[in-house]
């Protein structure tokens, strides 16, 4: 075991896994637990510090795993919690941390409570408001007596009433249920939900769907100032473990100002920037954001996190237009400070699957809204053959997908699973990479230059003509081929060392 540092979560790098679209070890078409815990040897050469993993708890899959019906139990598909155990047992044995994923916004309309007609633990009201589900639609449903309840994502489901103290001390039971098995943190799922205000009031006239404010201003189902207290609570008890059990946030809100309010000693550890996820392939976007960022953490005292994809973006070498802008905007993201979160299948070079057929589609936001996640979420591929080592997956993988599977990138040193592995492998050897500061260095509009601890310097080319870097020093690495002179191409990220510096002075 090489655990031990409570701080481990200001700079690791955690891998998502989503679990569905992992690794199938029974070959039932659905990715497993075991199936995890069969790749762990992978993702330790991979050289990841954690990994993430998206639900796996009994559910109907109604939103793939975020509709929970039984939050103490593994779903048959994915395992058993002996699976889970094993799997943490030997993650911890390889020095990988696991974080699992908490959903206390809303529970499946599969859970007891739900189906014992527990009404007071929901939100069920006489008339319902003009609040809108994200996934598109009335975010209210009728049952038979007339009533409407709330649901915020699908009618599968049901808001939880966060004013009840039985909805309380369950998750807080749900917390201690999980750190007893040994787990490290807790990613947590619409942090910023769960408190709605008081009287439930309209949203009021708007132009467009109201999932498009919710970035612009406050509504009133997200943010209100009750949910911190939640977090207070949950804090005291994620102290009570020794070995560093985190929490980090998943939460949509309006300012980094609102943000900062999730995190600290009290609160959560930290919380997704889902900024840069958003910034465009500019120097002047990324610029912006990262500065933005940076004062964010500044404010919070806490180290920001990164993040290029996740289950529910498309993946970012089709956001960003191309696996070469892809892999240098990695190259970026692994440079700066703060913890990177990666996606299962990004150091694979994926794109999104944009042409599944619509019957196959199994995202709630198509049926209700019309927009998929499912692109994101392809199974990954793991072998050359055709299938990739998939029998009849859930979705279906492309056929040229074999040419991107793990098995065909194992050997080629091109590949972007070994640029993956190279750049995890040199962000251990400097410890300052994931830490300390950050210089702008002066560059061209459309190049981004930064030098992150003395010596090490990162520059990014987002510009249509080569740049001949500034720096004197050996390149550690290139996310392409770089051009004779020593140029970096278009779309192309370094990391160089600055003559007469050393990696190891860090
Ligand atoms: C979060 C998850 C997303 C899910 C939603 C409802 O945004 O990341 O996948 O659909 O919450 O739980």
């Amino acid at each position: 075991m090489l655990l031990g540092n409570d701080d481990w979560w200001r700079d690791a790098v955690v891998y998502q896994v989503y679990p569905r679209s992992f690794a199938d070890a029974d070959g039932d078409g659905t990715g497993d637990l075991q199936g995890v815990r069969d790749r762990l040897d992978y993702l330790a050469r991979l050289g990841v510090d954690a990994i993430w993993l998206s639900p796996f708890y009994t559910s109907p899959l109604a939103d793939g795993g975020y509709d929970v019906a039984d939050h103490r139990d593994v779903d048959p598909r994915f395992g058993t919690l002996a699976d889970f155990d094993a799997l943490v047992a030997d993650a911890h044995g390889k020095g990988i941390r696991v974080v699992v994923d908490l959903v206390p916004n809303h529970s499946s309309d599969q859970h007891p409570w739900f189906q014992a007609g527990l009404r007071d633990r929901y939100v069920f009201r006489d008339q319902p408001n003009d609040w809108e589900s994200i996934f598109g639609g009335p975010a209210w449903t009728q049952v038979e007596d007339g009533q409407w309840y709330l649901h915020l994502f699908a009618p599968e489901q049901p808001d939880l009433n966060w004013d009840h103290p039985e909805v309380r001390a369950e998750f807080r039971d749900i917390l201690r249920f999980w750190l007893d098995r040994g787990v490290d943190g807790f990613r947590v799922d619409v942090a910023h939900g769960m408190v709605k205000a008081a009287g439930l009031p309209d949203v009021g006239a708007k132009d467009g769907p109201q999932a498009e404010m919710l970035g612009d201003e406050q509504v009133p189902y997200f943010d209100q100032d009750g949910v911190h207290d939640i977090y207070r609570e949950w804090r005291p008890i994620l102290d009570s473990y020794p070995g560093g059990r985190m929490a980090v946030a998943e939460a949509w809100v309006s300012s980094p100002e609102r943000l900062a309010r999730y995190i600290g000693p009290d609160e959560l550890h930290q919380a997704f920037n889902f900024e840069f996820m958003m910034a465009d392939f500019h120097a002047k976007s990324f610029r912006a954001v990262i500065e933005k960022s940076l004062a964010e953490a500044e404010l919070v005292g806490a180290p920001t996190t990164w993040v290029l994809s996740n289950h529910d973006k498309p993946r970012h070498a089709t956001r960003h237009g191309g696996l070469a802008r892809a892999r240098a905007a990695t190259l970026l993201m692994l440079a700066l400070p703060g913890s990177a979160y990666l996606y299962n299948g990004e150091e694979l070079g994926l794109p999104d699957v944009l042409d599944l057929p619509d019957e196959l589609r199994q995202d709630p936001a198509f049926l209700r809204r019309g927009e998929s996640r499912d692109g994101c979420r392809v199974p990954i591929p793991w072998t050359a053959e055709p299938g990739c080592g998939w029998v009849d997956p859930w979705l279906p993988i492309p056929a040229e997908w074999t040419a991107l599977s793990a098995a065909a990138q194992e050997d080629d040193p091109d590949s972007t699973l070994n640029l993956y592995r190279a750049a995890l492998r040199l962000r251990r050897r400097h410890p300052a990479l994931g830490g300390g500061t950050l210089t702008w260095l002066d560059s061209p509009e459309d190049v981004l230059a930064v030098e992150r601890h003395p010596g090490l310097v990162v520059v990014l080319n987002t510009g249509e003509r080569p740049v001949r870097p500034d720096v004197a020093g050996e390149v550690l690495l290139a996310s392409g081929p770089l051009e004779a002179d020593g140029s970096i191409p278009p779309d192309t990220a370094v990391w160089i060392q600055r003559s007469g510096s050393s990696p190891d002075e860090s």
